[in-house]
């Protein structure tokens, strides 16, 4: 690719469903003349209950047929796939790689004044520890809480975002980490933003909720400017959106968490890469 064809590029985001359109939202705002192609694993949704080798083997696919639609960089919108593929993706492939654990690490560090701080994300995440490593190893006198929430990220899929059944599950993994210390939580999974205001209101006001997808974002623009690679477009970047089955549902459900129209959603044969 030549400098103008790199700067042109999409960025290629990915994630197992919806919860990585919360990544999308965040760099579409922060970068608007960016053109993103993104993909869901539709077909493959939930990455939190899957081996480690397997979420390997799905990022590396996915990144594979990013690669045909000629991405500039690659922004893994899953904290699942960057808790535990985005070493492996990175040795594999030479373009920028970019995950949310260590921006979302980041920005509770700063954000934390007592210095306990909780982390919600998929069973996977939760038992990598990777949050707690990459937390202590910025400030070693943070300490961390994890708690493993399962259930969310299929009952958002589900379109549950909004329905009562929602509280009381986050009541029942929500409330060890509303009875301790914590001050700052983060959303450990990309799922849990599209929940964020249930959990808001039952966490109180005074915890701070970070959403990694802002920090990712910021971390994305610097990269493509030491790069040289951004779009220098005035206008609205273009998003195309891919699947690896139900179109019609993912495109339903991201047109209602999107802030423009989504008008075509691709599936593709994921395996064929
Ligand atoms: N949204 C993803 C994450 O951030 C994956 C959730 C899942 O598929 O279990 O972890």
């Amino acid at each position: 690719m030549s400098i103008d064809e790199k700067e042109t590029a999409p960025i290629g985001v990915f994630d197992s469903g919806v919860g990585g359109l919360t990544v999308v939202r965040e760099i579409a705002r922060q970068l608007p003349g960016e053109n993103i192609v993104y993909f869901g694993d539709t077909a493959r949704v939930p990455y939190g209950s899957k081996s480690k080798d397997n979420i390997i083997r799905f990022s590396k696919q996915i990144i594979r047929f990013l690669q045909t639609k000629n991405v500039k960089a690659i922004v893994i919108a899953c904290n699942t796939a960057s808790a535990l593929a985005l070493d492996d993706v990175r040795d594999t492939f030479d373009l920028p790689i970019i995950g949310v654990v260590v921006p979302g690490a980041r920005a509770a560090v700063e954000a934390t004044i007592n210095h306990h701080v909780g982390v919600v994300g998929t069973d996977a995440t939760v038992r990598s520890k990777v949050y707690t490593t990459n937390i202590t190893d910025m400030n070693p006198e943070i300490s961390v809480v994890e708690k493993a929430c399962p259930l969310f990220v299929p009952l958002v899929e589900e379109g549950f975002k909004d329905h009562p059944v929602i509280e009381e599950i986050i009541d029942y993994y929500l409330r060890p980490l509303r009875e301790s210390e914590i001050d700052t939580m983060i959303l450990g999974c990309t799922h849990y933003p599209l929940i964020r205001s249930k959990i808001r209101e039952y966490m109180g006001e005074e915890i701070q909720i970070v959403n990694p997808a802002y920090e990712t974002a910021m971390d994305l623009k610097k990269i493509l400017k030491r790069l040289h690679m951004e779009n220098p477009q005035s206008e609205q970047g273009y998003c195309e959106f891919y699947v690896s089955d139900a179109a019609d549902k993912f495109k339903q459900f991201a047109n209602s968490v999107m802030p423009y129209d989504i008008s075509s959603t691709k599936v593709i044969n994921i395996e064929e890469f």
